[in-house]
């Protein structure tokens, strides 16, 4: 009976989503759609941001005090919204949580080795994503014959920030970036960066209809579905007042109007936080 009530308290715990940013947001917008009845607690590093350009040793220091602070929250399961630290951190603190813990990495990878039709698959992402080579470790896992080919596009996170997503600046940015893999037959394009799958209708123009684009945002939120089922840990009962909870470290104002911009429901109030006292 005890253990019951255990079970049904942790069913109603939140999900704890954290990122560098509001890029995560992409994802907090993909679990919302899949699994609407999950509560969410979301932490955004505004005061950290960018982790695509810092060293894989402040990525994990950064992370497990995110982890710290989400676990005071009585999180159920944590999301690593962010590619970077997923790619840099997920497997360092896993080993130390005793909560499921996910990232977008794997994910992503799995559906695109699954989905391409020639072995050719590209992968846009952050310099720390490019560089982790997750991504492309992922895929051979799994059919080590395929080619992966990674490409950093460090000017597409501001570019989104901007809200410039349709921009002939943008535009011209994304054919310098993508030159390469337009030109390396990749069927498949994985938009491994939180804020790319934003982008994903001009990318798309600039590849072509024949390259399927992958977006590890709607991929993770299907794992997580899964994983809460596996688990048991769905959500059950009436739905909380206070169902989504949005943390920063920097001013809240930008944060704010990102989440207007890309949630279906973006209402709660966002506070900020000492993340570094965590
Ligand atoms: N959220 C990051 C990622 O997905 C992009 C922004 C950053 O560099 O922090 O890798």
């Amino acid at each position: 009976m005890e253990e019951c009530r255990n079970q049904s308290g942790k069913r109603q715990a939140p999900i704890g989503v954290f990122d560098s940013g509001v890029g995560g947001l992409t994802v907090v917008r993909e679990i919302m759609r899949q699994i609407p009845e999950e509560p969410i607690v979301y932490f955004g590093d505004t005061a950290r941001v960018p982790y695509g350009s810092k060293s894989r040793s402040t990525i994990i220091r950064y992370s497990r005090q995110i982890i710290r602070f989400l676990r005071t929250q009585g999180v159920k399961a944590i999301v690593i919204a962010c590619n970077t630290a997923s790619a840099y951190a997920l497997d360092e603190v896993r080993k130390e949580l005793d909560i499921p813990i996910i990232g977008v990495v794997r994910p992503g990878a799995k559906v695109a080795a699954k989905v391409t039709q020639n072995g050719k698959i590209g992968v846009i992402g952050t310099e720390g994503t490019i560089h982790s080579r997750l991504y492309t470790e992922i895929i051979h896992e799994i059919r080590p014959e395929y080619e992966v080919l990674g490409r950093s596009c460090p000017l597409f996170v501001p570019l989104v920030e901007e809200q410039w997503l349709k921009d002939p600046v943008t535009e011209e940015v994304a054919s310098r970036y993508l030159k390469e893999l337009q030109d390396s037959g990749i069927d498949t394009l994985i938009l491994g960066c939180t804020h790319y799958p934003l982008l994903r209708s001009t990318v798309g123009k600039i590849m072509g209809e024949k390259v399927t684009l992958v977006n590890p945002a709607y991929e993770t939120a299907l794992e997580l579905k899964s994983l809460l089922q596996k688990e048991d840990l769905s959500y059950e009962g009436e739905e909380p007042a206070d169902k989504y909870r949005f943390f920063v470290s920097d001013d809240p104002t930008k944060f704010q109007k990102f989440a207007e911009w890309i949630l279906p429901c973006s209402d709660a109030e966002t506070k900020q936080i000492r993340i570094d006292e965590y």
